[in-house]
């Protein structure tokens, strides 16, 4: 359980650049608290206390402004953006890595109960008051824009805006938008990756990204079955991958350090 929490602060860090420390994270962030009071929600929703959950919910409600219907099934590092006027519908599904600002609905068009709402695969992020609605599915690494009224399914890694939601961006196949979700789970500009760097780069990059999702996965199999076993092996934080080591840039200190031991080499023209 303290894994998870510690995951659903350290998303906040990777999604907000205005988040500075875990204090204010833990208190000022309704967003986790609304994902935190749904786990408990959802529980008691699963062992049948169905009102309890309700007012737990609501209660999430009217701390947050945030409604999550106790019965949604939302994966990790889930991350709410300012929350406020936000509604999760019953039957709406959210992967892992999915990022919601305000006003977002994930609504239903119909009275019929079964799947009513839609499904947001890993590494979705739907900008604030977008509305998508209906029981389809958003795929991986999509988009959708602020303000938009999606209605029927996104492609992976496409964008959809307007009213009605229409593509703007769809990337070559599916491949393409599981490296970008990859990326950007590791803190690579996923769009330099595939679009701005020399071909050989790219590619190699590329198939690095692959290689490193299917580790993924395996590894978190394998991190299941342990735990199963009764291992607190994978209750160990990974190393934290910061944009920094990727761009080459030095810390300050650091810079400082190697200028104050290193005489200044003297010009041609000195
Ligand atoms: C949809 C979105 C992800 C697209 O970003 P992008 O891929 O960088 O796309 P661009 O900004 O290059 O825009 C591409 C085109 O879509 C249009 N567009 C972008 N966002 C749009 C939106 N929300 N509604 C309608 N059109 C939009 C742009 O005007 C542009 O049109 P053009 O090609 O005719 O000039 C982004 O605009 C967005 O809405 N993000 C949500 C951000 C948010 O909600 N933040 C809340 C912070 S509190």
């Amino acid at each position: 359980m303290f894994e998870r929490m510690r995951e659903d602060i350290q998303s906040v860090f990777h999604r907000d650049p205005a988040a500075r420390n875990t204090l204010e994270v833990l208190i000022c962030y309704p967003g986790l608290h609304a994902v935190w009071l749904h786990r408990v929600a959802h529980w008691l929703w699963s062992a049948d206390w169905k009102l309890l959950a309700r007012v737990v919910s609501h209660i999430s409600r009217w701390l947050t402004g945030i409604e999550i219907h106790p019965g949604a099934k939302i994966g990790r590092r889930f991350f709410i953006d300012h929350g406020m006027g936000i509604v999760i519908g019953e039957t709406a599904k959210i992967g892992n890595d999915v990022t919601l600002y305000h006003g977002v609905t994930l609504g239903g068009t119909s009275w019929n109960k079964g799947k009513r709402h839609p499904t947001l695969e890993d590494g979705v992020i739907v900008g604030a008051g977008a509305k998508i609605l209906g029981p389809f599915t958003v795929g991986a690494g999509a988009k959708v824009g602020s303000n938009a009224v999606v209605t029927r399914p996104v492609p992976a890694g496409a964008t959809a805006v307007g009213i009605p939601g229409r593509i703007i961006a769809k990337p070559d196949d599916e491949q393409e938008a599981r490296r970008k979700a990859m990326a950007e789970k590791i803190g690579f500009d996923a769009y330099g990756v595939s679009e701005d760097m020399p071909d050989p780069v790219a590619r190699a990059i590329g198939q690095l990204l692959d290689h490193l999702q299917a580790v993924d996965g395996r590894l978190e199999g394998m991190c299941k079955a342990l735990t199963a076993l009764g291992s607190d092996y994978c209750a160990k934080d990974l190393p934290v991958l910061r944009a920094e080591d990727f761009a080459g840039v030095k810390p300050e200190s650091a810079v400082a350090a190697v200028d104050q031991a290193t005489p200044a080499a003297p010009r041609a023209n000195d």
